[in-house]
């Protein structure tokens, strides 16, 4: 008979060497869960995982124990289904976009979501800036909205992945969030709970990112795909560019803003071409489209429209106002729009996504401590972005404001994330490698 460690025994071993013992994991998290471990003794295991890794099969231990600590739907009776989930960038504004394009291609979306983490954004902070939008849906609703509208978009709960809900936080405020394998046990337990059978995956890398090369994002990315097959689950992955911010919106309701363009076939390009191939990886891994065929099939459901209206559907369906993809007046405004000169002329050679994610943070629209009140209106937009020219002066970005005590700083930390060189700059590639085999 196996016999798991006793937890203070699985945490002393963890300070000196990888966490490798399944059965330890599972008693720990299942203690956790019913309270007899505590926030303390699994902040320290997280921490141990950061510094001194865990083996696969304890990282599935992880996964599975964590999907066990609430509810998991079925929903083979709906297919073809699907999910997606980035790794967390700033302006990551892909899933508002692929969410109803691949629902308008034919792939059920049962997509399950979360808040900001750190200076990065969360898509249920940005659905909540849409007046009216409900992302707590009871599970029932969740399920009639999937099969009735083809999209349904929620959060955890005290329900859904509970483990996740608490860890999410408990790792933000502890310093433990930028591991392979938390981050990675952390998505794919909502993934397979959620119960949808076709995965896309955006794993995001550079300074804006949790990853900070194409290798380290790789390693989460093959972890995700195994944990996704032990439970049946097609995963599919691209690994994204965030050296800068995607798009031109950074903020709750700018990014939503920033996804209306898109959806109403304009918009900035990077953000319409990385929504356009995570909702191509979803068409062709859900069989809906052939292979080869899922990026022009889902660039015509943007041009037509078929994926603005499947937005409008969704939106109503979760209580939002259906205009705000048509109608940016919808959406709330910050009171002051303060711009931000470039620092000198030249072209745009950085443009730090941290220092960008930190300054939409310092303004409101992210947490800077746990109970924090998101501003849906506040953020940062930007106008010139890695390999544009600008002249010594120009606006570069523009700071949406509602606390004017906040904006100095705010302006200090936009302004320190561009470099500007007096030469040609190419723009950075935005898809650096994908399961499929080409960049
Ligand atoms: N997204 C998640 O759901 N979890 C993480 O840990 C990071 C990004």
């Amino acid at each position: 008979m196996v016999t798991a460690l006793e937890p203070l025994e699985l945490l002393e071993r963890a300070r000196h060497a990888e966490v490798d013992d399944v059965e330890g994991v599972r008693a720990f998290v299942a203690s956790w869960t019913d309270g007899a471990v505590g926030d303390a003794q699994m902040a320290a295991l997280c921490m141990a995982i950061c510094i001194n890794g865990i083996t696969a099969e304890a990282t599935r231990a992880l996964c599975d124990s964590m999907v066990a600590s609430g509810d998991r739907l079925q929903l083979e009776r709906f297919a073809p289904t699907g999910d997606k989930h980035s790794t967390g960038g700033v302006g990551d504004a892909v899933t508002l976009i692929t969410v109803p394009l691949a629902a308008a291609l034919g792939v059920r979306m049962a997509k399950m979501s979360g808040r900001g983490l750190g200076h990065t954004g969360g898509t249920l902070d940005k659905l909540s800036a849409i007046p009216g939008m409900r992302v707590d849906l009871e599970l029932v609703d969740f399920v009639r909205q999937l099969r009735d509208v083809g999209v349904a978009v929620m959060g955890t709960s005290t329900r859904m992945v509970p483990a996740d809900k608490r860890l999410y936080r408990l790792r933000d405020q502890t310093g433990t969030v930028e591991s392979p394998a938390l981050i990675a046990t952390s998505i794919m337990s909502k993934k397979i709970a959620g119960g949808a059978a076709n995965i896309a995956l955006d794993v995001k890398v550079g300074t804006g990112a949790f990853f900070p090369d194409v290798a380290a994002a790789r390693e989460a990315a093959e972890i995700m795909v195994s944990l996704g097959a032990a439970w049946g689950r097609d995963v599919r992955y691209v690994i994204s560019d965030m050296d800068q911010p995607l798009g031109r919106m950074v903020g709750n309701a700018l990014e939503v803003r920033g996804a209306a363009e898109v959806l109403r076939g304009g918009g900035a390009e990077d953000l319409g071409d990385l929504s356009v191939r995570m909702a191509a990886l979803l068409a062709e891994s859900a069989g809906v489209v052939p292979a080869g065929e899922g990026e022009a099939a889902a660039a015509h459901a943007l041009e037509n429209g078929d994926a603005l209206r499947m937005a409008e559907r969704w939106v109503e369906a979760q209580g939002g106002d259906p205009r705000v993809w048509t109608d940016d007046d919808v959406l709330p405004r910050a009171p002051a729009a303060i711009s931000v000169p470039a620092p000198a002329g030249g072209m745009v050679h950085g443009l730090d996504a941290r220092e960008i994610g930190e300054a939409a943070r310092w303004l409101g629209a992210g947490r800077l401590h746990p109970a924090q009140f998101i501003d849906p209106a506040v953020g940062v937009e930007i106008h010139a972005k890695i390999g544009d020219g600008v002249s010594e002066g120009e606006t570069v970005a523009t700071l949406h404001v509602r606390d004017a005590a906040l904006a100095d700083r705010a302006m200090q930390l936009v302004r320190g994330a561009y470099r500007i060189v007096d030469a040609p700059v190419d723009p950075p590639t935005l898809i650096h490698e994908s399961s499929e085999g080409d960049g």
